[in-house]
């Protein structure tokens, strides 16, 4: 139980290291095409919070006995052929308004149980700062909507979301129950994690995201499928 409550915030430790390259980076590009952004001191404030979540996160993956090693990678979500400021929309909509928002969908829904109190401190400080991670790339949504038709990210919604969600979520079958043991160790059975991003997806993000004009429908139809296809294997 120790391993995998550690594996698990190992993966949180590199995620958090990897999301304060990303906003880094982001920062610099957004100033490049929009230098009067009120966007990239948010992102460098934000960058730095993902560096603390990193030690945080790798704090507690050492205290179950696990190793959290930093690659140093920076992976770029978009695809190549994106021009460098869709690129930069498409980054700030997988990381911040799908997988931020996510994030604190899961830790929220975390901190509703009871926690192990060194979990349960490090949970409240990375919620409280994802959630103006999440606003970020709201903000950054808008501002482009603003000045130019965002509508061409419709079909890209379906790859962010494949991105952001671990293989395994929608493998798990409802009739697998797995136990709940791991919960104080800040780690949810993949049956709830899967109902916590289902409800997030179609209570925020996608209503979010019609917002600014950018049709959810083959988002929608991504789910669904995978929807199904977890409901085929249960079955
Ligand atoms: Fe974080
Ligand atoms: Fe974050």
């Amino acid at each position: 139980m120790r391993r995998e409550a550690a594996e698990v915030w190992s993966l949180r430790t590199r995620v958090e290291h990897e999301a304060a390259r990303r906003f880094a980076r982001l920062a610099a590009a957004v100033e490049e095409f929009d230098p009067e952004s009120p966007i990239p001191p948010l992102l460098r404030s934000a960058a730095e919070d993902e560096r603390r979540h990193a030690a945080l996160c790798r704090e507690i993956c050492a205290a179950y006995g696990g190793a959290a090693p930093d690659s140093g990678a920076d992976p770029r979500v978009a695809p190549h052929d994106l021009a460098v400021r869709d690129a930069v929309l498409y980054e700030m909509v997988a990381a911040c308004c799908i997988t931020e928002t996510e994030s604190v969908a899961t830790v929220t829904t975390l901190l509703l149980g009871s926690l192990e109190p060194n979990v349960e401190k490090v949970l409240r400080e990375i919620a409280r700062d994802e959630i103006a991670h999440g606003r970020m790339g709201w903000a950054h949504l808008s501002r482009e909507a603003s000045r130019r038709d965002v509508g061409f990210l419709s079909r890209w919604i379906p790859g962010m979301l494949t991105g952001s969600v671990d293989g395994a979520l929608f493998s798990a079958s409802e009739a697998s129950h797995e136990a709940d043991d791991l919960l104080p160790h800040g780690v949810f059975p993949l049956a709830r994690k899967r109902e916590v991003f289902v409800a997030t997806l179609e209570e925020v993000v996608f209503p979010g995201l019609g917002k600014f004009g950018i049709d959810v429908a083959p988002a929608r139809a991504w789910l669904a499928e995978r929807l199904r296809a977890s409901l085929r294997r249960s079955g």
